[in-house]
């Protein structure tokens, strides 16, 4: 089988094309590339079939384990693949790491160190329990979401491209250092007794919760990250889709009504959406992928991230 590789643009990626045996799977193909290119490696690669003129959507992308022939329209002795280049790629382990690590040692810098004089504040700065409390609280949860990513979490996809270390860095260490300069500064005001605990205590039933949660969410593949995407079920999740997303958001509400800083709710509200959103997309796939046709089942009437409103 000859395979033609062209760019976006029409252009031949490997000139002459690959040549392969009939039975070559698309992990071949990317082996092949890989070794005719050098430069790029079989996760850096996308490969899709050409969109057919005048038909509008998505192209078809090509699943490593299938078989070249599967993609062939009658033709099984040529194929033509469009490549995209997504660029350096990291593992997704890497990815969270160094995304967590940020406010994981940055927290603890506003608390521990005098920071602040550096900001104009050169008085003795007095320590409420409740700061410290904050800074176990936030330690716990970002040390949980790296063991998670190591020990938890069996994801699909191996690698992430490079740049997203950077975007989501800027998000999480530029959150940390701002939330962390506000619920430590030496002017900060503690809110009453009972409104810390009911806010700490609050917060801890919803990381464990969410810690539960990624189990289930572990159960539904296996070792090896394979299995796809399966109806989540158990817990939480019989009443909706993203049961992690919200027990995800709540657990910053709790961490908000116990230390009441501008700064955290505004973490809360961007955090809620950005999560909102891949909670749609992943509710909209779940019920795509399970629409009860053809010996499928039924994705079951669930709400997707915040019940009662969404
Ligand atoms: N504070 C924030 O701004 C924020 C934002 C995002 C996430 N988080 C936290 O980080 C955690 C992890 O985030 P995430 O976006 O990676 O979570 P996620 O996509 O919902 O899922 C976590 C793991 O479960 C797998 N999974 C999800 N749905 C599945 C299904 N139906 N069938 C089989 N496997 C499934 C995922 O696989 P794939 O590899 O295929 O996705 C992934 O490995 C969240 O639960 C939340 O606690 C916080």
């Amino acid at each position: 089988m000859k395979v033609t590789v062209v760019s976006r643009s029409g252009r031949e990626v490997i000139k002459g094309g690959i040549e392969l045996h009939d039975e070559a799977t698309v992990s071949d193909l990317q082996e092949a590339i890989h070794a005719r290119t050098k430069k790029y490696y079989p996760s850096r690669q996308r490969l899709t079939l050409p969109m057919q003129a005048g038909i509008q959507g998505k192209p078809i992308v090509l699943s490593p384990k299938k078989k070249l022939v599967d993609y062939c329209d009658g033709n099984v002795k040529n194929l033509t693949v469009v490549f995209k280049d997504l660029g350096v790629q990291v593992l997704y382990r890497t990815l969270f790491f160094w995304e967590y690590l940020g406010p994981l040692v940055i927290y603890p810098i506003f608390y521990y160190f005098p920071v602040y004089k550096y900001f104009g504040y050169e008085g003795e700065r007095v320590v409420y329990p409740v700061q410290t409390y904050a800074m176990y609280y936030w330690c716990l949860h970002y040390s949980k979401r790296i063991m998670e990513t190591f020990f938890v979490h069996r994801f699909s996809h191996a690698t992430s491209p490079l740049s997203n270390v950077f975007r989501n860095c800027a998000y999480y260490w530029t959150f940390g250092a701002y939330i962390a300069y506000y619920v430590n500064h030496p002017m900060y005001t503690p809110v009453n007794d009972l409104q810390m605990k009911i806010g700490f205590g609050f917060g801890l039933i919803c990381q464990v919760s969410n810690f539960y949660c990624h189990i289930l969410l572990r159960n539904l593949r296996n070792p090896n990250g394979n299995g796809g995407y399966q109806i989540p079920h158990g817990f939480l999740f019989n009443i909706v889709t993203c049961a992690n997303y919200t027990t995800e958001i709540y657990q910053w509400l709790g961490f908000n009504i116990a230390t009441q800083t501008i700064a955290g709710y505004v973490f809360l509200v961007v955090a809620a959406l950005i999560m909102t959103n891949w909670a749609l997309a992943k509710h909209r796939r779940l019920k795509k992928l399970f629409d009860g046709k053809e010996g499928r089942p039924r994705y079951p009437r669930r709400w997707v991230i915040l019940p009662p409103f969404i």
